[in-house]
């Protein structure tokens, strides 16, 4: 099975009340780590990278190795382009294959990320390619958008419902509290306003800053309406951690297979235990059937 857009899984996970996690990567071995994880834990699963990742490793070669992941470990896989400001960057991913996109507007006033999300729903909707938009301003640092605690701002329950209705965006971020990074103490999450906008919204919710949440409050935020969870920071950390615990231990170990064995394994733990905990760990049968059963009724003919 090829890579699928996000939007049935998270739709599916939304009625069912679980969460599916989607990891940042930043090298193939981390898409790997993570697609592993996922095949070992027969779990549905985003793949995602940043622009920065984009411009590093290629939109196609990512592409070709996520559809490789996908084909190679048969569970429900999608690949999303997180936080993008830029229109030709977004065409350019769906061009090479990606199925789920970020227009990130939040910097603007409702009114012209109503207008920029626009644009990007006006060339998603003929395509199956999931939309993802946020409201409110997450706070701490993605690549390089930058907000400050000061200016990190939550979402307007209100705004959300109108924002759908006037973009039908199938995805929505709404900032409620989460930041970026690692935090310095717990992070101060809005349970209430959760509920209201998710008593308004039907469609899944994203949860941004999904690292280093304590996990009863993960747990209410799945329970709460947020289908999906952002991870990229503890990844990332513990992926380097693990080359650079190997460069403190053996200095002279200069052989890559053995450091990034090892780092993709630590990765690969880190994601089991983040899907294990949002509920979607043995979930890619059952997303099969109810959300893709065509795409892998087509799949079986081709083998
Ligand atoms: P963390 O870096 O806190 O895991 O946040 C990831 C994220 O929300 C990416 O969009």
């Amino acid at each position: 099975m090829t890579l699928v857009s996000s939007t049935p899984m998270l739709k599916e996970a939304r009625k069912s009340g679980y969460g599916i996690v989607a990891f940042n990567i930043h090298s193939f071995d981390m898409l790997y780590s993570v697609a592993e994880a996922a095949a070992e834990l027969d779990a549905p699963v985003i793949i995602q990278t940043t622009v920065g990742t984009v411009q590093n490793l290629g939109p196609d070669s990512i592409v070709k190795t996520a559809r490789a992941a996908a084909e190679k470990f048969h569970v429900p896989m999608a690949l999303h382009l997180d936080h993008c400001t830029d229109l030709d960057v977004i065409i350019q991913c769906i061009r090479a294959g990606y199925t789920s996109v970020m227009i990130d507007a939040s910097m603007h006033p409702f009114e012209e990320n109503i207008r920029l999300t626009n644009q990007v729903m006006d060339i998603a909707k003929y395509i199956d390619v999931n939309v993802e938009a946020e409201l409110g301003k997450v706070g701490g640092v993605e690549d390089n958008i930058v907000v400050s605690d000061k200016d990190a701002e939550k979402a307007v329950p209100a705004e959300c419902k109108e924002f759908i209705e006037r973009t039908s965006v199938p995805t929505l971020a709404p900032a409620i509290g989460t930041a970026h990074g690692i935090y310095s103490g717990d992070p101060d999450i809005d349970f209430d306003r959760i509920a209201e906008i998710a008593s308004l919204v039907d469609e899944p919710l994203v949860l941004h800053g999904g690292s280093a949440i304590p996990e009863d409050d993960v747990k209410q935020c799945i329970a709460l309406g947020m289908a999906k969870m952002n991870v990229s920071t503890e990844l990332k950390n513990a992926y380097s951690e693990a080359i650079k615990e190997h460069f403190l231990e053996a200095p002279d170990s200069l052989d890559p297979r053995k450091y990034l064995a090892k780092a993709k394994d630590v990765a690969k733990e880190l994601a089991k235990s983040k899907m294990i905990l949002v509920g979607c760990a043995g979930k890619a049968p059952e997303i099969k059937e109810k959300a893709y059963s065509n795409e892998y009724k087509l799949d079986s003919l081709q083998v």
